[in-house]
């Protein structure tokens, strides 16, 4: 009978059919007989096996790994007391070798393997995406970034695509990557908040997944110079407002990852303990965390002395403070209601508490922060007051100021890292393994 050509991902519904697949050596086992593959195509894994006169030639006998090949057959049941893949193999009656990749000093599992030290596989992250578990965090992301649109889509909230190259800072002037524009200065944009801001008159509620760049020379678990930065923006609504929608937005959109078996089964592969998040998620006032980092013996390193002292009100809590505190809580927190020194320009004060902001972050358990947002000031005055009081020109921000002059409204919005979302969903250590080539200090390649 003639071979159906397919990916692996729709091999189950050809049983005890002719199938053709292509795809790349994964695992290979070599009897005196017989040849078993683990064959890969990106869209899964097949148990392949090769026996009689196919298994005995040259092409067999010298089989590598990472070699890519076309092997036609039929699709059985693995026969009982044997694993494979999803329970079936294919039973090889023809195969081909497309290329033979090296053996030897430059064979795969030579350049490699999970003993090898981290700058060596940064340096080959492009192989490094061939294992299973890299490739299943790229999985989980894509199909985490499809869930977020089907919940932005439900809920009215329309995808924009704001410049990369713009003249305006939002999170601050230290952390910006500045670049030569025909002549003029300009950076890689920090945030595309300020464009999904002047959308709202003319589209409505609106979001954007977009690349953010960020010149923060910190080599830590959860910092990234290029990460994925899915920020939202949103007309008319409160504080109280704004955290109901984040939370919304994220347990709607691993509701609908979950829902995906294939997918659900990588995120419970990579995460055993992973607990769903529950709505409503816990709110901590700011200073109700000093508090409770006090009470907790949670000591901050104090920058002259180096000593490990007591927090106070108006500092910045310190990554290493705020995963103690989230880990041991244990649930998302919305802490919120930062004093208005440690944020930026455009945030808008709680009203009758005015050195305090409308401001939020949501911290998860084993990374801390993962979105941070607020209410932005609608008043043009205090806009350039703001603007003042972060020594910033207002000349190139002509056109987010015209906002608050041409029908303003009580807005605000978000932005989530996409990376620390997914460290959280999948257990991972690092940020950093989970984007597909990930930048950091000295680092863009490849
Ligand atoms: O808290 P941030 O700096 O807030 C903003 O940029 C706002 N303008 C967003 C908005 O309101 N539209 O950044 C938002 C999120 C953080 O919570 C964090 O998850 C992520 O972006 N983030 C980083 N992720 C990886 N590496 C970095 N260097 C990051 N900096 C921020
Ligand atoms: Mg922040």
């Amino acid at each position: 009978p003639p071979a159906t050509k397919v990916k692996i991902r729709g091999c189950a519904n050809y049983h005890e059919k002719r199938v053709r697949v292509f795809g790349w050596v994964h695992r290979l086992r070599q009897q005196k007989e017989n040849t078993f593959i683990v064959l890969r195509d990106g869209s899964g894994y097949l148990q392949c096996f090769i026996s009689g006169k196919l298994a005995q030639t040259y092409d067999a006998l010298t089989l590598t790994l990472e070699s890519t090949v076309e092997i036609v057959g039929t699709m059985k049941p693995v026969p009982e007391g044997k694993t494979a893949p999803d329970g079936h193999e294919l039973i090889a009656d023809y195969w081909k070798l497309i290329h033979a990749a090296p053996s030897g000093d430059d064979a795969f599992s030579n350049k490699i393997n999970e003993h090898s030290d981290p700058s060596l596989l940064a340096d080959y992250r492009h192989l490094v995406l061939r294992g299973e578990k890299a490739a299943s965090v790229l999985r989980v992301r894509a199909a985490m970034l499809g869930a977020f649109r089907t919940t932005f889509e439900k809920l009215g909230v329309l995808e924009v695509t704001p410049p990369c190259m713009v003249q305006t800072q939002v999170e601050g002037g230290a952390t910006l990557f500045k670049l030569d524009y025909y002549g003029q200065p300009a950076f890689l944009t920090q945030s595309s908040q300020l464009y999904l801001e002047t959308c709202l008159p003319s589209l409505g509620d609106v979001y954007c997944v977009q690349e953010s760049f960020r010149a923060e020379n910190s080599h830590t678990r959860r910092h990234l110079s290029e990460y994925t930065h899915l920020e939202a923006e949103l007309a008319f609504i409160t504080f109280d407002d704004l955290m109901t929608h984040i939370e919304n937005i994220i347990c709607d959109s691993v509701e609908i990852l979950l829902a995906d078996p294939v997918i659900s089964k990588l995120v419970y592969q990579l995460n055993p303990k992973f607990q769903q998040p529950k709505r409503p998620f816990m709110r901590l006032d700011y200073r109700d965390a000093i508090k409770w980092l006090n009470e907790h013996g949670i000591k901050r390193e104090d920058e002259n002395t180096h000593e490990m002292v007591d927090h106070v009100v108006g500092d910045d809590i310190a990554e290493a403070a705020e995963r103690k505190m989230t880990d041991e809580i244990g649930v998302p927190i919305f802490l919120n209601k930062f004093p208005r020194e440690l944020k930026a320009f455009y945030m808008k004060r709680v009203p009758g508490d005015e050195e305090y902001t409308e401001s939020v972050d949501l911290l998860m358990p084993n990374v801390g922060e993962i979105v941070g947002g607020s209410m932005r000031i609608s008043d043009m005055q205090e806009l350039l007051e703001g603007y003042k009081r972060e020594g910033i020109d207002p000349a190139p921000y002509y056109w987010f100021t015209d906002q608050r002059k041409y029908g303003t409204c009580e807005h605000g919005g978000y932005g989530l890292g996409v990376e620390r979302l997914l460290a959280w969903l999948c257990d991972r250590y690092t940020v950093r393994d989970c984007s597909l080539y990930p930048r950091w200090p000295g680092r863009a390649t490849p």
